[in-house]
């Protein structure tokens, strides 16, 4: 696997990536890389959850495989941490090509897109994070590399201007995206295959949990792995974040092997709640509740008020809160839900006693 960095340079997925690359994305922050890389599943059979996507896929492949063809263009889109590079290298080493790895932020320049599809070899993948965030140059590039596997370059100015067609190696694309919405339509329909990753149940997750101990020589219990399953907020990884906190508690402060127990003390200190909420999760509730009568209330005035980025909180607090119904997002801001209210102990205001 080849990740690109920001400024085109090939790296080798051991690490280096980071200090070169300037964009820290939320969802990334405190997060190593390298562990990440060190845990991805690198088969269907070891690949855990999202089974009507394996199953598509499994589809999808073998008939490529059948007509000699490269894979058509894919799009997968869903909260972070699901696990939308770790299918891409999935994909590709069942098909048995290279994947190159880089993000719409790393390709300001045309020449950074330029580079990289010229550098493709037949049947590769192409995969690009954040494709969302692509500007409007780059995406015309990419028009006739995704449907013609050309590239127009112009040479010369204006009237003498003439435009060279580059003929490319079959590729395929796959763009990963948090924000499927954000997407300009002509880059929408480029795909063949458009997929959204879902939020992993609690017995999944508590596999990925079992597995990742299994490779890091962490002894956990069934009930272990459950509770902190349950704390993971349905994201993987969280949930190997969270067996490696856990792993160093049960170390430090017990025999080793993390039990239901254990497990359940040691998220307590780290303030993960039993609904997998951290700190900022409350916060943004408590906010909303206390200083906006439960809402609704505009995303710039919540970020404001936690002094938190409004893409931390639209990319990696909301989906979650959103999905386990404790914040509902309406036109005119977000609200806290009855859900919400109750998670945090308090009582709707319907419920307060009114003193006149
Ligand atoms: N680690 C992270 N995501 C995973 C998944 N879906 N299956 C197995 N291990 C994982």
């Amino acid at each position: 696997m080849t990740i690109l960095s920001d400024n085109g340079v090939f790296n080798n997925n051991k690490g280096s990536q980071s200090k070169k690359n300037p964009i820290i994305k939320p969802e990334n922050i405190e997060y190593d890389k390298t562990f990440e890389n060190s845990i991805r599943p690198k088969t269907f059979e070891s690949y855990i959850g999202q089974s009507a996507l394996k199953e598509t896929l499994k589809i999808t492949i073998e008939a490529a495989k059948l007509r000699e063809k490269p894979l058509d263009h894919m799009l997968f889109y869903g909260p972070p941490g699901l696990g939308k590079t770790t299918i891409a290298g999935v994909i590709a080493a069942n098909m048995g090509v290279d994947i190159k790895i880089t993000s719409a932020p790393a390709l300001e320049r045309p020449r950074d897109i330029i580079g990289i599809l010229m550098s493709l070899k037949g049947g590769e993948i192409l995969f690009i994070d954040e494709i969302h965030r692509l500007n409007k140059v780059a995406e015309e590039i990419l028009y006739p590399a995704m449907e013609d596997f050309t590239l127009d370059m112009t040479t010369g100015k204006s009237q003498t201007a003439k435009t060279l067609r580059v003929p490319l190696p079959k590729f395929t694309l796959i763009g990963a995206t948090t924000k499927a919405g954000e997407l300009s339509g002509p880059l929408r329909d480029r795909f063949g295959i458009i997929h959204r990753l879902e939020f992993y149940t609690t017995e999944e997750l508590a596999k990925v949990i079992e597995r990742t101990a299994e490779i890091l020589d962490i002894k956990i219990t069934k009930d272990g792995a459950i509770a902190i399953a349950k704390r993971s907020r349905g994201t993987p990884r969280i949930a190997n974040r969270l067996i490696k906190r856990v792993s160093d508690f049960a170390l430090v402060k017990y025999n080793g092997t993390i039990d239901e127990n254990i497990a359940n003390e040691s998220l307590d200190m780290l303030k993960i709640d039993e609904f997998g909420l951290d700190t900022t999760d409350r916060a943004l509730l408590s906010l909303i509740i206390d200083k906006y009568d439960g809402g609704p209330v505009g995303i710039e005035t919540i970020a404001a008020a936690l002094s938190e980025d409004v893409r931390t909180i639209e990319d990696v607090c909301e989906p979650y809160l959103l999905q386990a119904g404790l914040l509902q997002r309406t036109p005119r801001g977000r609200k806290v839900s009855p859900e919400g209210y109750r998670h945090l102990g308090q009582k709707l205001p319907s419920e307060q006693t009114k003193l006149f």
